[in-house]
């Protein structure tokens, strides 16, 4: 069946929680298989928070950007974004959330190569005086929800808040891959602030995820 796909639809974008069930998928079938969002990986996030960077800054490598938060599927993919345009990534998670660790030294192969940096610590206000941009991930993510008020008490100092802005450029710039729990990840100060440009952001996952079709599809060379 799934080498015959093709007769019934162009593409599968697949969003699920196995990276095992997207591979299979992409093994067998006979269409282009996107990973719209597993437990491992996110890269149509990361490709389109690349995007955004690029828009605002008009470049990517050098750009300095502090990850904040679990250490998840967004962050994975952020690593691999970071170290194939030569950024340079700073990743704050509290202990034991950090990102995978395969990827991490995957990336760190890579980022010699593209002159990336990629680091990780467990203090945020530690890294904020260089940093260009700020990406938020929320303390619990899909599917961890059951875990929500024991992530509160670890990842409590993970905030961004107007403290934490106020030890940053004042162009700082905060990104946020939405939904925010206000009062958990981010206040509303730093959400609403001149700074935030979630709105940007959440407006160019539309645009990157049609350019990814496209090229998929055979629309763009
Ligand atoms: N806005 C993101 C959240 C990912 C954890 C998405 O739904 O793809």
């Amino acid at each position: 069946m799934a080498k015959t796909l093709s007769r019934y639809v162009d593409g599968i974008v697949v969003r699920t929680f196995g990276q095992d069930i997207v591979l299979e998928l992409a093994k067998y079938a006979d269409i282009p298989v996107i990973n719209g969002l597993s437990d491992l990986s996110h890269p149509c996030q990361a490709l389109s928070d690349i995007f955004t960077i690029k828009e605002r800054l008009g470049r990517l490598k050098g750009v300095t950007l502090a990850y904040v938060g679990d250490g998840n599927n967004v962050c994975n993919s952020l690593m691999y974004a970071a170290a194939k345009t030569g950024m340079n990534l700073k990743i704050a998670t509290p202990k034991r959330f950090g990102p995978n660790r395969e990827i991490y030294e995957d990336t760190l192969d890579i980022a010699k190569k593209t002159g990336a940096t990629i680091n990780l610590s467990m203090m945020q206000e530690r890294q904020s005086k260089t940093v260009m941009l700020f990406i938020l991930m929320f303390w619990a993510s899909m599917g961890k929800e059951k875990e929500t008020w024991k992530r509160k008490i670890l990842f409590g100092k993970f905030q961004v808040n107007k403290a934490l802005i106020s030890l940053a450029k004042p162009s700082v710039m905060i990104m946020h891959c939405l939904p925010a729990h206000r009062g958990q990840e981010i206040t509303n100060e730093a959400l609403d602030s001149r700074n935030s440009i979630v709105f940007d952001q959440a407006e160019n996952r539309l645009h990157v995820q049609k350019a990814i079709l496209i090229r998929l599809l055979g629309g763009y060379k």
